[in-house]
């Protein structure tokens, strides 16, 4: 395992529409941007991704590009770009840009060429393909976003597919061509001086090229196509064109949107040795509570079923990979609201989750007004959402016969505009985001929550995450060091130990993996060596927490605590509700 910079730092993720408004037209932009970077810095973090900002008609909010040259008007332009990007390197920080190139907006020049006839010199750009004999659709498969993933385009008398919106129609990755394309646009903004990308759903851009029939189920009535497009055939060629053509050529990370991949999967995409990407963000543990793989379906979740998922991605990527660390973003519910508790225990549960975001081997993840802890929204109705894929599944629920209601409740838990509600800088009119009409409602407990009630406190949210930022700036081994976990079967409790890593590199033969951990068990026996424990309640209740005898030490330090301390050897602790402790064992 080797060092590098995206591996010590913290990544805050920038939602730019919903960030801070500089023009008072409602929307956010890159101005609000780099008004706030000396707040960014002040919290820690040192890498900011920032969703996309190029020119869309935004169906998607962005995700719906029609040039990637330009920037969004709305966002502002080029030039402000520009300067955004300057300031953030002036303090050291690094810009991570997003790359949408599964699809394009249907207004991009390339669609609109493609669109114009079956001859065109585009055309092969998009999945095209004449209807099934009956003139119905060329296969079964759903849209993420729900209905066919096809379209029928009177024009050329053909279909083209669409994982996503009918406004966001597929490249075809097999023509090489647009590949050169697409090298030539990242290659632009890399010299621009950009740090990296995070990769928009980067294992779907290849389609098993027959594009056959699905039989698994899906959603309403028709099956995903999931297996034929989830990490195809030809995923692993595409990558490492692209990071022999591109990627190679720069000091950058990457980070690939990877809807459904496990760790074996990941190991293909981020093994060190293999030079695709540095890492994936997988979806196994935000899945946990989805029934059939899809999210609008919420069954019950265990804590135990969440050790478990943690675990083996902590376990596999260990030594060949690395591991991002987050629990929500722009397309998730808030962390706070769905694993933790946002009545009661608002400050202490959103506390307990950051410290296992943030002392996990893995690069952690903030999601802009997750180190407030904001949380979910709950509009009245309908009227109030502006997700296309809310909008799209609350027709459908209708249109099955459920009742608003039903559905609403359903939307409250779920809904990506619960992420997507404008930060929340004071108490003012529209929390401070804008002078003018927020283009999404502000979530009504603006009031209490805010940025500057967190930064006149001392025991809020956010300075607790920049102690828990310092503290993996202070110690290495929060970042590189072995991960342990105890009690796997525990329901209330999440306790591990971080040791300090004695592995020396990928590709381990069966000989040297039982001799590490032959080596891992002395070192748990080894009084001189530095450990850090870690114990989270995920209870609303209090819990015992019993160390394992195996576990010896001789001194201990309480590094950080969500509650006010009192003296206590972590050989047995007593938590109270979504307590957690961070110890130095020596
Ligand atoms: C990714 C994005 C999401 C977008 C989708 C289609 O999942 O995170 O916001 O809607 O891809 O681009
Ligand atoms: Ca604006």
């Amino acid at each position: 395992m080797y060092r590098a910079w995206w591996k010590e730092g913290v990544v805050y993720q920038v939602y730019p529409r919903s960030f801070l408004d500089s023009n008072g037209d409602g929307v956010g932009d890159l101005q609000g941007i780099t008004a706030k970077l000396d707040y960014l810095q002040g919290l820690g973090v040192n890498i900011l991704w920032l969703c996309p900002v190029y020119r869309s008609p935004n169906y998607d909010n962005g995700y719906d590009i029609s040039d990637y040259y330009s920037i969004m008007d709305e966002f502002g332009t080029m030039a402000d770009w520009e300067e955004l990007l300057s300031e953030v390197h002036q303090r050291g920080m690094k810009l991570i840009m997003d790359l949408v190139v599964n699809h394009t907006s249907d207004e991009h020049s390339w669609f609109v060429e493609s669109r114009a006839a079956r001859n065109s010199p585009y055309r092969d750009y998009y999945i095209w393909r004449p209807g099934k004999e009956d003139g119905s659709e060329p296969n079964n498969w759903a849209s993420e976003f729900g209905g066919s993933a096809w379209e029928y385009d009177e024009k050329t008398g053909e279909y083209y597919l669409h994982l996503f919106s009918k406004k966001q129609p597929d490249l075809n990755w097999e023509n090489k061509r647009l590949r050169r394309e697409i090298y030539t646009m990242m290659t632009w903004w890399l010299d621009k001086g950009i740090d990296g990308f995070r990769m928009d759903v980067i294992n779907l851009i290849s389609k098993e090229p027959t594009l056959p029939d699905a039989r698994r189920r899906g959603k309403g009535s028709l099956p995903w196509g999931r297996e034929f497009y989830r990490n195809g055939p030809r995923l692993q060629y595409f990558l490492r064109e692209m990071h022999a053509k591109v990627l190679s050529k720069y000091d950058i990370m990457t980070v690939g949107e990877t809807p459904g991949v496990d760790p074996e999967k990941a190991n293909l995409l981020v093994a060190e040795d293999r030079h695709e990407l540095s890492m994936v963000f997988q979806f196994e543990l935000l899945e946990l509570d989805y029934q059939d793989g899809d999210k609008w379906k919420i069954i019950p979740w265990k804590l135990s079923d969440f050790k478990k998922i943690v675990n083996v991605w902590q376990e596999r990527l260990e030594g060949t990979g690395w591991n991002s660390l987050f629990l929500n973003n722009h397309d998730q519910p808030r962390a706070v609201s769905r694993f933790g508790d946002d009545g009661t225990y608002r400050v202490q549960s959103a506390k307990m989750l950051a410290t296992l975001v943030h002392t996990l081997q893995g690069t952690p993840y903030i999601y802009q007004g997750e180190e407030i802890g904001m949380t979910n929204v709950r509009f009245p109705d309908i009227s109030y959402y502006r997700d296309i894929d809310t909008l799209n599944f609350y027709e459908e629920a209708i249109r099955s016969g459920l009742s608003p209601q039903e559905v609403l409740e359903t939307i409250y838990a779920r809904s990506r505009d619960n992420a997507r509600t404008p930060m929340q800088w004071d108490d003012t009119e529209s929390a401070g985001f804008t002078t003018g009409v927020p283009w999404l409602a502000i979530n009504p407990n603006y009031q209490a929550i805010h940025v500057k009630e967190n930064l006149a406190n001392p025991e809020s949210v956010f300075h607790y995450y920049q102690r828990l930022i310092q503290l993996r700036k202070e110690r290495l081994v929060l970042v590189y060091g072995d991960y342990h976990l105890l009690l796997p079967q525990d329901e209330q409790l999440f306790a591990y130990l971080r040791t300090p890593n004695i592995k020396t590199g990928p590709g381990f033969s069966e000989k040297q993996l039982s001799e590490v951990r032959r080596a891992e068990d002395e070192l748990f026996q080894d009084a001189d060596q530095e450990k850090i424990l870690v114990v989270l309640n995920f209870s609303k209740q209090p819990a015992v927490f019993v160390l394992p005898e195996k576990v010896k030490f001789q001194t201990d330090q309480l590094l950080l605590s969500n509650y006010p301390t009192r003296p206590e050897t972590p050989t047995r602790l007593e938590l109270r509700p979504f307590e957690a402790r961070v110890y130095a064992l020596k």
